[in-house]
């Protein structure tokens, strides 16, 4: 650790703080962390922690969300303009209007929303739970499913339903390249292609192992016998996938433009400069109004009681 991730892990232990961080985290962000995880696994953590403190590395739909399940304890976030195009793609207005079209419809949203987003849902689900949510509801109910359409129809595809789609993306994983994924698979045959089903269809057609990111992760630490992997998600997971297999080689694939870029600028917002400053002086607090934090809360521990 280096003197700065010394600081910042003695502050943690004097202030009785939690670090949380997700997987596309700058890595010398994560090696700070007690406790790093997908969208699923850092909502239950905030869940079921006993620290007074939380600080969420992540983007703020994720902070939101700590503090919804929290009330009662102070959570921070390094950079609060961290956002997410993924939550950007549906406003709460939007949302509105797109329920008063459909009566009668239940609303699936996924954890990328805002606080009013959520709201207005009935249910959440994350990439690691949405087929298991999807399938917990009858099979000739309406569903509209916000904001990704591309976890969107992976899950239509799945579950042979016909949820209606919100034409929203996050856009890092819309960026990736099919050329990238091709050329990589005729250089590196073995590998096999990882994708997260935020990934199009076009990549993910190409693909041999499709899932959230901690189960991208659970793949690599359960398959040692397999030395290459394509990577088609954000590449801050492969931090934690190398040291789960450290012999093995991990390719990211590119984007999709200018300077091939794959990488979420947000969840790069997190510096470990920007976390000691917010955890030493207690600022950028996340907070939610209270009735907004109670609307929200219900299809949140809906998802949580069926993950
Ligand atoms: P998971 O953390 O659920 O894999 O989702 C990825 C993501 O979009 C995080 O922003
Ligand atoms: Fe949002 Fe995409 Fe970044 Fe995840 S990778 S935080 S979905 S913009």
């Amino acid at each position: 650790m280096n003197e700065l991730q010394t600081q910042i892990r003695a502050l943690a232990q004097q202030k009785h703080a939690i670090i949380m961080a997700h997987y596309y985290c700058r890595p010398e962000v994560q090696e700070v962390a007690d406790f790093i995880g997908d969208s699923l696994a850092l909502a239950q953590q905030a869940q079921k922690t006993d620290a007074d403190i939380i600080v969420m590395c992540g983007v703020h739909f994720m902070a939101e969300t700590a503090a919804i399940l929290c009330p009662n304890k102070k959570v921070l976030i390094p950079d609060p303009t961290a956002g997410c195009s993924l939550a950007d793609s549906c406003q709460a207005s939007d949302l509105a209007a797109w329920k008063a079209q459909h009566p009668g419809y239940k609303v699936i949203s996924y954890v990328n929303t805002s606080a009013a987003v959520k709201a207005l849902s009935d249910i959440v689900v994350t990439s690691s739970n949405a087929l298991r949510v999807v399938n917990s509801f009858d099979s000739n109910e309406h569903l509209l499913f916000n904001p990704d359409c591309h976890l969107g129809a992976y899950i239509n595809a799945k579950t042979c339903r016909q949820m209606e789609l919100w034409n929203g993306g996050c856009h890092v994983h819309s960026r990736f390249s099919e050329a990238s994924v091709i050329a990589l698979k005729q250089a590196h045959p073995q590998a096999p292609v990882l994708a997260h089903p935020e990934c199009p269809q076009s990549i993910l057609d190409h693909s041999d192992i499709i899932g959230s990111t901690q189960a991208l992760l659970n793949y690599v630490r359960e398959h040692a016998e397999i030395k290459e992997f394509i990577i088609a998600t954000e590449p801050g997971v492969i931090f934690k996938m190398q040291q789960a297999q450290p012999s093995a080689a991990f390719y990211p694939v590119a984007g999709e433009g200018v300077g091939d870029c794959n990488t979420c600028e947000y969840m790069r917002q997190n510096t470990l400069q920007k976390l000691y400053s917010c955890l030493a002086n207690e600022t950028n607090i996340v907070q939610v109004d209270p009735l907004l934090a109670q609307q929200a809360l219900q299809p949140i521990q809906r998802m949580l009681s069926i993950s």
